[in-house]
């Protein structure tokens, strides 16, 4: 992060920014909290009308029998894969090669549940049916990540993920869906999020992605599932003793952006369109399938920063904080479209791509 500075810096000084859904401040709270009546009962290690409510609520919008409310989605995951696999007897998993489990959470699974991933399709692509189907080793259930987020958030065919829940109860392969965007996908699947949750035995999704909460994540299934999982909760110092900031923020930020998918899938493939215009770039996917997409440089990220800072100053506008190296002679950097976007002044975005395209054609 460090030789990042520079760019962050001058990111958060603009006046306008492209991504996400503003700064991550206390205001975040304050708002959420603003209209609760202070006399509201905390909810106490799980209980309580805050957090059954809210539960109830996200397992209707879900479709599913019943929801329980976790600190983290790294948390409700790694027990949903352990409930699945001591269903089975079978210790064994499998997921994409990048997705959050195997890359970003020091190994949970393996070292606290001894859960061993098998790793389906090639990483630069999402998991189509024959790779499951090719599969020699017998496993508890398969985890979708649906966007694919280190590959630009790229979709399978809803097709495919019919295809692959029909094999799955057809062979006794338990189908897990990491919804951490679930909302986000639900413009490019033209369905509801029920429609999608009834393709899996367990659905979690997350309130602090394309929603914009502070924290907080939903694991939803059938009774006997969200049964269990709470006693995992409890073993994993997830029953905290109060949890409603962030329940109250969840359900605050769902209500206002849930809707919003759709205005923020179509911002989506506005801008990566302007992107795609310009000399040496290219997003992935080329045309976003959700709010999320990667803007992939054909210049090193040390040539990039300063260009971009200078791009900031000029206009304004501020296209990101971080840029990650590809490699030495390419970088990028992922897209999150939420409220941001539509405050941007058209005539100013126009500015901002017309100056970039110049100033990379120059490197
Ligand atoms: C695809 C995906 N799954 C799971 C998680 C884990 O969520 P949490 O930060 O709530 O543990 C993340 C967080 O970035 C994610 O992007």
């Amino acid at each position: 992060m460090p030789e990042n500075v520079p760019l962050a810096k001058a990111f958060k000084l603009t006046e306008y920014q492209i991504t996400g859904n503003g700064s991550r401040n206390v205001q975040i709270l304050k708002d959420a909290l603003d209209g609760v009546d202070g006399q509201t009962d905390s909810d106490m290690y799980g209980k309580g009308e805050v957090i059954e409510a809210f539960q109830e609520k996200i397992a209707e919008y879900l479709g599913k029998e019943s929801a329980v409310f976790f600190p983290s989605g790294t948390m409700a995951q790694q027990i949903a894969l352990r409930i699945w696999s001591d269903e089975k007897k079978v210790n064994k998993v499998a997921y994409h090669p990048l997705c959050h489990l195997e890359i970003h959470e020091e190994d949970g699974l393996k070292e606290l549940h001894h859960i061993q991933p098998i790793l389906l399709a090639d990483e630069n692509k999402v998991i189509e049916l024959e790779d499951v189907v090719n599969m020699e080793e017998e496993i508890s259930c398969i985890l979708l990540e649906l966007p694919q987020r280190e590959i630009g958030g790229q979709l399978p065919d809803y097709e495919t993920l019919e295809s692959i829940s029909s094999y799955c109860r057809e062979n006794g392969i338990r189908l897990h869906l990491d919804g951490a965007r679930l909302f986000e996908t639900l413009p490019y699947y033209q369905k509801s999020a029920a429609e999608v949750s009834d393709l899996f035995d367990s659905v979690y999704v997350s309130f602090y992605k394309g929603i914009g909460g502070l924290a907080g994540a939903i694991l939803a299934g059938d009774e006997a599932f969200t049964k269990e999982s709470k006693v995992w909760k409890r073993r994993h110092g997830g029953d905290l003793i109060s949890l409603y900031p962030y329940i109250l923020s969840s359900d605050y930020y769902f209500d206002q952006r849930v809707e919003k998918m759709e205005q923020y899938y179509v911002e989506a493939k506005e801008l990566a369109g302007l992107f795609n215009q310009c000399h040496a770039v290219t997003t992935r996917p080329a045309k976003p399938v959700s709010n999320m997409f990667h803007v992939h440089f054909g210049v090193p990220k040390e040539k990039l920063e300063p260009l971009l800072v200078d791009i900031y100053e000029m206009t304004n506008v501020g296209l990101t904080g971080y840029i990650s190296d590809t490699d030495d002679t390419s970088c990028y950097y992922e897209v999150s479209i939420g409220d941001q976007y539509e405050k941007i002044p058209k005539g100013r975005l126009k500015d901002v791509f017309q100056i970039l395209d110049k100033r990379l054609k120059k490197l």
